[in-house]
């Protein structure tokens, strides 16, 4: 029997090498050795994107990029979140369950109180219904980037509540994060994030690949100086895409005699070598928008079956169900 592996991405903006690296990459891997779900999370997108036309385009994008990245509905199945609606009444059963202050430790709530942001409903309740896409379809391992760690950690306690409550339902899920990546640092040495626009663009045009990494800040050692590898922002970009170079890249910044812009240069040239293939079948796949939402439909049935298969137990147990 094949473990079940489950993950989602919120539409919320381009997809990033981030994303790539830290996460979407060992989905493409996983697809052969797991029965595979991934989702595109527009119900948690919700929380900070509230244009509907918006949504909808970024939604999509993301099947896109999914299909692009080489993940293939014969073997995996993809579909949108909120086509499976029994997963917001899933949540809510969680919320009954879960105590106020054990949700104000999640990171994602700090951080928006922190910045004295006006904190929605959806944010703070953000990590149940997170738990209860990753509860719902029995999912054993979820890969997600290290940020995501706690949203994992959630999930179980979760599980482990009800089921303690309740009786034996849901499996407890493990994390699958990749160790020598965690996470990938943006432009700017901080975590790549969307939301800090330090990106750069998994489908990205060559121009826009070039003004990134030819823009990003170093400091002022001379070509001849050694410099430190392990603390440089353009290194740390190598070592994702510059493979068999790396070892002469890195023995070349100890000895001196590389400058920073020819580092960037090198970059430049690996990077392009790395998104060009990507991009094109990106491009492909945006050519017919109604196959990848014939994809969606079937993903979405056969997620919507699991998941009311579920929900029965679920309303039984609860005593939600009459008979
Ligand atoms: P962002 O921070 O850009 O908004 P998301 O929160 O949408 O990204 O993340 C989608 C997936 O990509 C998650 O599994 C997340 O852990 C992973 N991820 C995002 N940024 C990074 C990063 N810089 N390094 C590693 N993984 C990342
Ligand atoms: N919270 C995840 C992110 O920000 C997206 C997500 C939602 C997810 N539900 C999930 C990831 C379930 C894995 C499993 O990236």
């Amino acid at each position: 029997m094949k473990k079940i592996l489950l993950s989602g991405v919120k539409p919320t903006g381009t997809v990033h090498i981030g994303n790539y690296f830290g996460a979407m990459r060992q989905f493409v891997e996983s697809q052969n050795d797991y029965h595979s779900l991934f989702f595109i999370a527009n119900y948690h997108a919700l929380t900070s994107v509230s244009q509907g036309e918006l949504l909808k385009k970024l939604s999509l994008d993301v099947a896109m990029d999914y299909l692009a990245i080489g993940l293939d509905p014969k073997k995996a199945t993809i579909f949108l979140q909120s086509d499976v609606p029994q997963v917001t009444e899933l949540a809510w059963i969680f919320n009954t369950l879960t105590t106020v202050p054990y949700l104000m430790r999640a990171h994602a709530y700090k951080d928006a109180e922190a910045k004295n942001k006006e904190v929605n409903v959806g944010v703070f309740d953000y990590p149940l219904l997170m738990a209860a896409d990753i509860l719902m379809y029995d999912a054993d391992v979820v890969p997600v980037g290290l940020d995501q760690k706690q949203h994992i950690e959630i999930a179980r306690d979760t599980a482990q509540k009800f089921n303690r409550i309740f009786g034996d339902t849901f499996k407890v899920p493990e994390p699958l994060i990749v160790e020598n990546v965690k996470t990938v640092p943006g432009t700017d040495g901080r975590k790549m994030s969307k939301s800090y626009g330090n990106t750069i663009g998994l489908f990205a045009e060559d121009d826009e690949i070039k003004k990134v990494v030819m823009g990003i800040p170093t400091d002022s050692k001379g070509v001849d100086e050694p410099k430190d590898p392990s603390t440089c922002k353009v290194f740390a970009l190598h070592e994702l895409v510059s493979g068999k170079y790396l070892e002469n890249l890195r023995q070349r910044y100890l000895a001196g005699g590389i400058g920073y812009k020819e580092s960037k240069e090198i970059l430049y040239e690996n990077m392009k070598a790395f998104i060009a293939p990507l991009r094109d079948r990106r491009k492909e796949i945006a050519r017919d928008p109604d196959a990848v939402l014939a994809i969606l439909r079937e993903g979405s049935e056969k997620a919507r079956q699991l998941a009311s298969k579920k929900m029965n137990e679920v309303r039984e147990r609860t005593g939600l169900d009459l008979k």
